[in-house]
């Protein structure tokens, strides 16, 4: 970091500059403004700098937490247990407790607010999981969706490898030689109907998608969607994966949030939305051959070099880490990797992942494929009905294309938020820095003293009026301090407490989780207060 001097109309002004390297090239990005003397500039750089140095201890700190011990803190606070703990649990399958499932339910709910509400075109379904078999002989699963399962000679670890892969591949764990299991289909299968011979074999649903490919020609017409359009859907998907692993990133019984978004096949280069310009991490096909990159970069700036190749993607992928970043998520932890072509899916042309930082790594959280025409045809021809809709622009039949699916995992999603928000405060305190829109309870209310019948009376009243309309709790028990303790490891942004003033003034202190900071605020205005901080619309700061 730097200060410059810059003069105008003959009046100096500071500024703190960075070289940094964008898109290949370095350049100096202004930080902040300094004011007008040397010596006004060199006290606020370095108040700048130690803000900085603290943000970097802080993100030091949570970038500490191992996955194991991430699993251990979601057990012991009610977040995630293993699937029947009582058993010794069963791999790959969980169970989410009481604090975990509203979590799960906020993230979703925030998703389908964005992805189907927030749009004007795109409606949502909520298709079958197990469904005709014959779905799933149409879109290629039954012959494509395989894996070759193999096991380390030496240290007996399992895993999945490509089939391009398998003659170079080695232990992912000790490098060892390993040996080849054979191909597998990693659908569970499963008999409809109770008496075995009359019974039909079916499979749990290894992806959403497909109910959206089958449903297509009903939800195109009730909805009367035009293209270009999306149909979105939330829903437990299934995969007998061989080696679930790292906590809830790779499991066997899953939750995936998709979207197909449908355009003419005619207009593939026509995106008639604006693209957020993010600025973010890249690595191309062409960077992974070379071994090269990542590049930080704007979007926009990869399209116009055509290392994204259609405005779509580049669109779908803005959107996806804005909605992220609507939910405090910190960009310098993910990145964007275009599929190399033998990673590419049997039907897609390009796809991108979204990867994250997680605490084993940078893997994949989100993919966005073009899945082209592939599975409306496939059905088309296995089913023998048309898929084609009319084009009002162009007055013909089209068979659309899916130009991009951002289809993602709602435990990745999960285990995303949980990383971010994962800050420790001194020795044993975690403090869970959840943004109120997906925190699992939203404030807590004490009355200060809980003998005095007084408190406790107001306290349950504003108890009983929040918890209309939210998840909130009321808690007495303990000093002020270990309460605040215990909902700042939940993520509870407020608490809200009752004390000597409040019958009298008719006020109750709000304190934010984030620093402690704690305000008064008049009981009547309470909730259109809270209202507006949950949603963001006011901050903290914001009150008087
Ligand atoms: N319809 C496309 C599809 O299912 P995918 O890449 O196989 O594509 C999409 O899966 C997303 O679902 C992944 O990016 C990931 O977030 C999530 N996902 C897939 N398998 C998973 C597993 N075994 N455990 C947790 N999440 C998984």
């Amino acid at each position: 970091m730097f200060i410059i001097k810059k003069e105008r109309k003959g009046k100096d002004y500071y500024y703190l500059r960075q070289s940094i390297r964008e898109d290949g090239k370095v350049k100096a990005k202004t930080l902040a403004y300094l004011g007008k003397t040397k010596k006004e500039a060199e006290l606020k750089a370095k108040e700048y700098k130690s803000k900085t140095e603290n943000k970097t201890m802080e993100e030091a700190k949570r970038k500490e937490i191992t996955i194991d011990e991430l699993a251990n803190f979601c057990k012991r606070k009610g977040f995630i247990y293993p699937s029947a703990d009582i058993y010794g649990g069963l791999a790959g399958f969980w169970d989410y407790g009481p604090i975990g499932a509203e979590l799960k339910n906020n993230i979703k709910a925030q998703w389908w607010k964005h992805h189907v509400h927030g749009r004007e075109d795109t409606v949502g379904i909520d298709g079958a999981i197990i469904t005709n078999p014959k779905v799933w002989e149409a879109s290629g699963h039954v012959e494509n969706f395989t894996d070759i399962a193999v096991v380390c000679k030496k240290c007996k670890n399992k895993f999945k490898v490509d089939e391009s892969e398998l003659k170079d591949a080695i232990c992912d764990k000790c490098g060892g030689e390993i040996e080849s299991k054979g191909k597998f289909v990693p659908m569970f299968t499963t008999q409809v109907g109770p008496i075995e011979e009359d019974s039909t074999l079916a499979y749990l649903r290894p992806e959403t998608a497909q109910l959206i490919f089958t449903n297509f020609k009903l939800v195109q017409d009730n909805a009367r969607l035009k293209l270009p359009f999306g149909i979105a859907q939330i829903g437990k998907a299934f995969r007998n994966e061989i080696a679930p692993r790292n906590f809830i990133f790779r499991v066997r019984e899953l939750e995936q949030m998709e979207i197909e978004y449908f355009i003419d096949p005619n207009k593939k280069d026509e995106c008639p939305y604006e693209i957020e310009d993010i600025e973010i991490k890249l690595l191309s096909a062409d960077m992974q051959e070379k071994n090269s990159g990542p590049e930080l970069m704007k979007i926009k700036t990869a399209l116009k070099n055509k290392i994204i190749q259609l405005p779509w993607h580049a669109y779908w992928l803005s959107s996806s880490l804005n909605w992220f970043k609507s939910l405090g998520a910190n960009m310098e932890n993910f990145r964007i990797r275009q599929h190399t072509k033998n990673e590419k899916s049997h039907y897609s042309t390009d796809t991108w992942d979204l990867e994250y930082k997680f605490p084993f790594g940078w893997k994949e959280l989100q993919g966005i494929a073009d899945r082209g025409t592939y599975d409306l045809a496939a059905h088309q021809e296995k089913c023998g009905k048309s898929m084609e809709i009319m084009d009002d622009a162009s007055g013909k039949k089209v068979l659309p294309m899916v130009v991009a699916e951002p289809s993602f995992g709602v435990e990745r999603a999960f285990l995303v938020f949980m990383n971010e928000a994962y800050a420790s405060k001194g020795e044993d305190n975690v403090v869970l820095k959840l943004s109120p829109k997906i925190a699992p309870i939203k404030a807590a209310i004490f009355p200060l003293v809980k003998k005095d019948k007084t408190l406790v009376q107001i306290a349950k009243d504003i108890y009983k009026n929040l918890r209309k309309e939210w998840n909130v709790i009321y808690d007495e028990s303990g000093s002020v301090g270990r309460r605040y303790a215990r909902n700042d490891e939940v993520g509870t942004p407020f608490c809200i407490t009752v004390d000597g003033d409040s019958e009298k003034k008719k006020d109750v202190t709000i304190r934010n989780r984030d620093n402690g900071e704690q305000k008064r605020i008049k009981i009547e205005n309470l909730k259109d207060i809270l209202r507006n901080l949950i949603s963001g619309e006011i901050s903290f700061n914001d009150l008087k």
